[in-house]
């Protein structure tokens, strides 16, 4: 049957399929950056530890998360693919894992939020028995609207660390209906992908929209957490005064030390060029920001959800609002005469504006969850709360990009193992 053939069978959803070369061919460029990956496609290809399952999957649709799709396909399952944010999606990659992956996809760029719960609904319509979340919508309708399916479910994974706090919210409650991996919280996962991935696609981003020249400007970052760590850090890679606000004392300090000013947002407001949050909490900047911010600012979000920034509070005070003064770039027109840019609708930028982090470390990322969607699959009766990766496949990973990179280690030496486990020995 010609991949055509095969698309008009499949069940989905998506803005053209006439777009499906042009994504085939970034998806496997990606894929030339993903030897992890592919290490792991082609074990779960011979060992099929998904045979006769269904999975569905709630994650941005880039080029980076097809590769993962065909990976879980290659291990015998049956994939269902939607977004995980209304923006996000690529849709020559959406068009593409209809027509040459064999994958039921679901997704529009652009699209609304009737079309987006359309969307969820569709993959849960499926009836999977393991599920993949990125900010835990899925899971969320699972428990609000089709609770009767969570029986049904085995495990389900989540990406992002604004997820995994909603899911030990619900935990912590009692309401988990279902067992959980916490993907996110594995060494390398978080540590290379909030920090490195973000730093860079952010930059990217706000680039990709803007074209300014980030030297010599006033880079506001809102949040000092792994991503807002490795955006300070780029931005001040390509030579902006960087400035850092925070909630928490100790990464005040941390931030305080790696050399970045550190103020409230109310000052910070005053002075800033640029403002990114990156915290995953809600009004990070607010109506009182917007009053004292310079004309030309600029600001965006590289946070899960698009509450960081009050865009209703900012709605109301412009006098005006002109949508794309440059494509993604909104200018509110103040009613003293500024005018405030906000990037991407507030939606991540990383993701509405550039096409999200480097397929290397999503090659990490990607592999983790591949190993834990294969570990979830096969538990039978998992307690319903939110599970670690287990160590063993964060050393896995590890080993294995440190190979694809050709970076060998050392090794403990037998006196050293010993001296480890002593503790006899002192001055
Ligand atoms: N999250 C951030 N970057 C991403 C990417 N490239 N693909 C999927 N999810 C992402």
């Amino acid at each position: 049957m010609t991949a055509t053939a095969t698309a008009r069978k499949m069940n989905y959803d998506i803005a053209d399929l006439k777009l499906a070369d042009a994504g085939r061919d970034r998806i496997l460029w990606a894929d030339t950056q993903m030897p992890v990956l592919n290490i792991i496609r082609e074990r779960f290809r011979k060992e099929q530890p998904f045979k006769g399952m269904r999975i569905s999957c709630c994650l941005h649709i880039t080029t980076e998360t097809a590769n993962l799709l065909r990976t879980i396909k290659a291990g015998g399952a049956e994939v269902l693919a939607c977004a995980s944010n209304p923006l996000s999606t690529q849709d020559d990659t959406a068009a593409a894992l209809v027509k040459h992956f064999g994958i039921s996809t679901h997704c529009r760029r652009g699209e609304d939020r009737t079309t987006y719960y359309k969307h969820l609904n569709a993959a849960l319509d499926f009836h999977p028995q393991v599920t993949m979340d990125d900010g835990a919508d899925l899971v969320s309708l699972l428990h609000t609207k089709r609770a009767s399916q969570l029986k049904e479910i085995r495990c389900s994974m989540e990406e992002t660390t604004t997820g995994v706090i909603r899911l030990k919210a619900m935990a912590a409650d009692g309401a988990l209906k279902l067992p959980v991996v916490a993907v996110n919280d594995a060494d390398c996962k978080h540590l290379f992908d909030n920090r490195y991935g973000t730093g860079q696609s952010t930059i990217d981003g706000i680039l990709r929209a803007t074209n300014i020249l980030l030297a010599g400007r006033k880079v506001v970052v809102g949040g000092y957490g792994w991503c807002g760590r490795g955006f300070a850090a780029k931005a001040r890679g390509m030579g902006a005064i960087v400035i850092v606000c925070e909630i928490d004392p100790v990464r005040a300090i941390e931030a305080s030390l790696d050399g970045f000013e550190v103020m409230t947002m109310a000052k910070a407001a005053k002075v800033g060029d640029v403002f990114c949050t990156l915290t995953g909490n809600t009004s990070v900047l607010a109506a009182e920001h917007f009053k004292s911010m310079k004309d030309g600012a600029i600001l965006c979000n590289s946070g899960h959800f698009n509450v960081e920034i009050d865009i209703p509070a900012l709605e109301k005070q412009a006098r005006k609002l002109d949508r794309n003064v440059r494509p993604g770039v909104d200018a509110y027109r103040m009613k003293d005469g500024r005018s405030i840019y906000l990037l991407g609708e507030g939606r991540l930028v990383n993701l509405t504006m550039a096409e999200g982090h480097p397929a290397a470390v999503m090659d990490m990322s990607f592999a983790v969850q591949a190993l834990c969607t294969a570990w979830g699959a096969k538990q039978k009766n998992l307690e319903c709360s939110v599970h670690a990766v287990p160590k063993e496949i964060d050393a896995e990973v590890a080993l294995l990009k440190l190979a694809s990179l050709g970076i060998t280690i050392d090794k403990l030496t037998a006196e050293q193992t010993h001296y480890l486990s002593s503790w006899q020995e002192g001055t």
